[in-house]
């Protein structure tokens, strides 16, 4: 009986014991289990997002491929119901003939690629000239002939005040009133090539693409004879410089722009870091643009020493047919840095003397600004800046062709980005 008493009551304690230990063991697995979960519950959240992510990016890179795939004449008809307005730029050159016979001679389809001139300066003979070409443009006038006030000192330079305004306006009428998607800038005094209008058209869906570029531009402002590669018409590049002279642009950069349009020099306006946003143009080998403007607002000043010289592309490239998503900025700027880097360091000396026994690209190295600018000048290149980038410059380097090879003229390895301060 004793026994069975005590025994009964080591069973009780026991039952006690292990209820307590029980108890007290969940609670210690239920604390850390709870904190885990949390973590679970966060690794999860992440694996998720980072599943819809790569999700996103394969949506992307199969939206490309599938662009790719996307047969040729599906390609070359989606790319035909695109209309691309040519917005000429008028005042009181009689010349703007040249210009309109030329967009008339080469544009494929006028229903694709409307022609709308418009003129600014009341000038009669110019307007009378336009007028005669009849439903082949459409005549718009910029109606604000005011005086415009400026500051003695910026009193010869009032021409640009003009010409900015003109381009506000006109650009408002072409993206608000008419209603246009995307346009083609052209002034009176350049002539295009053959393949302008097929050099637009197979770079617009390149603009739209990539946010990362603003502009297509006709013009390459170290296109002369000499520094060009002549048997490569089809080559085209990225450039972080702004080129202007024959280039496109969509509405919603306009829409962007047109708020804090300037009064004046607005090509330099552009050119500044804040409108910029980093943005690149596509702009190619040989421009397929010339001006023959010697007289206008700039009154010469770089005509005889250096636009006159550019050359203009006389050969039909077929670019809608041709695959251009290289320049597209993941894919261009892996190439392009990698063939840089690749190149083998010269002398602007070896280089100028033809002295280098091998071939293929070879790459010059500046450090200052004076280094660019002398180096630039022995080769015939243009050696200024804009906002402190070099004219045709890709992430510092400038890119052209010299004695049969490609040459760039690039920065150190510890290149930063573009210094204001040159100038
Ligand atoms: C230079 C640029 C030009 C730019 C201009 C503005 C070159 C080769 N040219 O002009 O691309 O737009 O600076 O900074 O780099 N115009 C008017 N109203 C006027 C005077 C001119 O609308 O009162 C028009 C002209 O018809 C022409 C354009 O503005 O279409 C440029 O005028 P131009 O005389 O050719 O000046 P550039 O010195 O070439
Ligand atoms: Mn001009």
């Amino acid at each position: 009986m004793r026994l069975k008493r005590s025994s009964l009551i080591v069973a009780i304690c026991l039952v006690i014991w292990g209820t307590l230990t029980y108890y007290a063991l969940i609670r210690r697995l239920e604390e850390p289990s709870a904190v885990l979960e949390l973590e679970i519950g966060r690794l999860e959240a992440g694996i998720n997002e980072q599943m819809a992510q790569n999700k996103e990016m394969i949506g992307k890179v199969q939206g490309i491929l599938s662009r790719k795939k996307i047969g040729e004449s599906e390609r070359q008809n989606s790319l035909k119901n695109v209309v691309i307005p040519v917005l000429v730029f008028a005042c009181n050159r009689v010349s703007v003939s040249r210009c309109l016979d030329k967009l008339i001679q080469y544009r494929p389809n006028p229903d694709q690629f409307p022609i709308i001139v418009s003129q600014d300066c009341n000038h009669a003979p110019t307007s009378d000239i336009i007028e005669s070409y009849g439903s082949q443009v459409t005549l718009i006038k910029q109606p604000d002939q005011s005086e415009i006030p400026v500051k003695p000192a910026e009193k010869k330079f009032k021409g640009y005040f003009k010409i900015a305004r003109h381009y506000g306006w006109a650009l408002n009428q072409t993206f608000f009133n008419f209603n246009f998607d995307v346009a083609i800038i052209v002034e009176d005094d350049l002539e295009v090539s053959p393949d302008f209008f097929e050099y637009f058209m197979a770079t617009y869906p390149l603009l739209l693409q990539d946010d990362s570029l603003w502009c297509i531009s006709a013009w390459n402002d170290n296109g002369k004879d000499g520094l060009v590669n002549s048997g490569q018409p089809e080559l085209l590049y990225r450039t972080d410089f702004f080129p202007g002279l024959g280039w496109m642009l969509t509405k919603s950069v306009w829409m962007e722009l047109s708020t804090k349009w300037p009064k004046a020099y607005w090509d330099d306006w552009i050119r500044q870091p804040i409108q910029r946003k980093d943005r690149a143009c596509i702009r190619p080998e040989i421009s397929r643009t010339k001006t023959f403007g010697k007289i206008g607002v700039s009154n010469g000043m770089y005509f005889d020493k250096h636009l006159k010289f550019i050359k203009l592309n006389d050969k039909f490239v077929p670019f809608t047919k041709m695959d251009l998503s290289y320049l597209l900025k993941e894919t261009y700027d892996k190439d392009f840095l990698r063939t840089v880097n690749q190149s083998p360091v010269e002398t602007f000396e070896n280089l100028k003397l033809g002295d280098i026994d091998r071939d293929g690209p070879v790459r010059i190295v500046y450090h200052t600004k004076d280094g660019f600018k002398s180096n630039a000048k022995g080769m015939g290149l243009m050696d200024d800046f804009r906002a402190g980038v070099p004219r045709m410059a890709y992430r510092g380097v400038v890119t052209f062709y010299y004695k049969k090879r490609t040459v760039f003229l690039a920065p150190g390895w510890n290149w930063k980005g573009y210094d204001l301060s040159w100038t």
